[in-house]
């Protein structure tokens, strides 16, 4: 029977070839005026779909946009894996930071991927880590070593907080039952150090506007004299954090899980090079919460950052003037037993109290979600351990990411099975930023890593 390596060595310039093409369709979710784009994007997969051997592929209509549903079922009897991820991207902004175009794809060598890495926007996050699971499936379908059942749910609206999702995951429980989630939409430590993703933060994201006088004023004729919402946006900003850097938003900590400290040491094994990071960032030091590692503050510990702040004149030159309004988006991380929507009450009244005589505060909460972990005492992590031990020859490290999908917590509400999080991507990939890359290795490794985990827990689950 040929062996994933050989197929993934014959075809491989076209797997490269089908994901260069997806990646030239602007799918930006955030903006509206990629609307058809992104319908577009959603038409290509079940394309691909069908090409890979699903036997059912639909265009699922949401509220938003539509979520590619696809399944091959080859026996009731056998275990059913669902397959998630997300064909939307991330607005490519700023545009002048890129080497090359964003929906033109290249393929250059880097440090860290002499084999090449293609740049392009949504390279990595997700749809070239979503393809390798078209392309493995194809492989197992064309070679007839599919071992069980498979469905596909590839959505639109990831990069926005997935809210047709949510309402789609309520309305067809009966059509997503299965086993085990499988998705690959998050990082590894290094390609010579696999690692198993068995953590995500949550997220709380909201927006606050400051309003001051009812128009712009002169700022010499008025200025000192009212007050300056830009200056007190930016004070009540500066007092959400203290001087250890704790999140001084009463009952913020409240419900916070707190490691053991053997599970710290675990989490301290991991291999990691702080000289390395701050090289990587060209900072001369790290920064963050007293008494945590930079792992632990990335990953375990809760977090509030500025993601976006403006107001008054930013064009050429100088304008005197105070403005009458002031803005900034925040996003908050989660860590386990913190509740988002509790969060977002509290940032809410906090913000609010915070606000001096003299200025109106308004807090707009958007979307947001749970934070979620992966056990690895199951069948489901053990297969993956499994898969990455015999493609890449190591065992994989567990390791929790800072990062969010928020509805894998959903889908253990709603369909009651567990996530296992096989992302291939590095942090270096520059997923969000510019020059967004995906080594052209770890997508070709992933191919060839999934159908092992397939096929390692129909056995697991067979033996249990
Ligand atoms: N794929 C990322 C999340 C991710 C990346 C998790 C790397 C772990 C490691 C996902 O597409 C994403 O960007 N999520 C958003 C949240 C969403 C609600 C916008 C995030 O984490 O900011
Ligand atoms: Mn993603
Ligand atoms: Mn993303």
């Amino acid at each position: 029977m040929k062996s994933a390596k050989s197929y993934i060595q014959e075809h491989k310039d076209r797997f490269i070839q089908e994901l260069i093409d997806l990646l030239k369709i602007p799918s930006i979710s955030a903006d509206s005026a990629y609307k058809d784009d992104v319908i577009k994007t959603a038409q290509a997969i079940k394309n691909s779909l069908e090409n890979a051997g699903c036997d059912v592929v639909e265009i699922c209509e949401t509220p938003g946009y539509p979520i590619v549903y696809g399944e091959k079922m080859i026996d009731p009897n056998l275990p059913t894996v669902l397959v998630y991820g997300h064909y939307d991207v991330q607005p490519p902004d700023p545009l002048d930071l890129w080497d090359s175009p964003p929906f033109e794809p290249v393929i250059k060598a880097t440090e860290l991927h002499p084999d090449g890495a293609i740049f392009a926007r949504g390279s990595c996050d997700d749809k070239g880590q979503m393809y390798m699971h078209v392309k493995a499936m194809e492989y197992m379908t064309q070679t007839d070593q599919l071992p069980c059942n498979v469905k596909f749910m590839i959505e639109g609206e990831e990069e926005v907080g997935s809210e047709s999702l949510g309402w789609f995951v309520e309305r067809n429980q009966q059509k997503l039952a299965n086993d085990i989630i499988l998705i690959s939409d998050t990082g590894m430590i290094a390609n010579d150090v696999p690692s198993i993703t068995t953590g995500l933060r949550g997220l709380s994201y909201v927006e606050v506007e400051v309003t001051g006088p009812n128009r712009d004023l002169h700022s010499g004729l008025y200025g000192g004299a009212v007050a300056n919402p830009i200056n007190i946006l930016t004070k009540m900003i500066a007092s959400l954090h203290d001087e250890n850097n704790h999140i001084t938003i009463p009952g913020f900590y409240d419900k916070v899980e707190e490691l053991s400290q053997s599970e710290r040491d675990a989490m301290a094994e991991a291999p990691f090079s702080l000289e390395a990071y701050q090289n990587a960032l060209n900072i001369e030091s790290v920064y963050g919460e007293a008494g945590y590692t930079t792992n632990e503050r990335n990953s375990i510990r809760p977090t509030l950052d500025v993601n976006g702040i403006w107001g008054g004149y930013t064009g050429e030159g100088a304008k005197t003037v105070i403005a009458s309004k002031a803005y900034a988006k925040i996003s908050m991380r989660l860590v386990p037993n913190q509740e988002w929507t509790e969060i977002t009450e509290l940032f809410q009244n906090h913000f609010e109290s915070i606000a001096p005589a003299g200025v109106e505060v308004k807090v707009t909460p958007h979307h947001g979600g749970q934070a979620y972990v992966t056990p690895i005492d199951t069948i489901g992590y053990q297969a993956a351990s499994k898969a990455y031990e015999s493609t890449f020859g190591k065992t994989p490290i567990p390791q929790r990411s800072g990062g969010s999908i928020p509805i894998v917590a959903l889908f253990e509400k709603e369909l009651g099975s567990k996530t296992i999080l096989m992302g291939f991507g590095l942090d270096s990939d520059a997923i969000h930023s510019p020059n967004e890359h995906y080594g052209i290795w770890n997508y070709l490794k992933g191919i060839e890593t999934i159908p092992q985990f397939y096929h390692h827990f129909v056995e697991l689950s067979r033996e249990s």
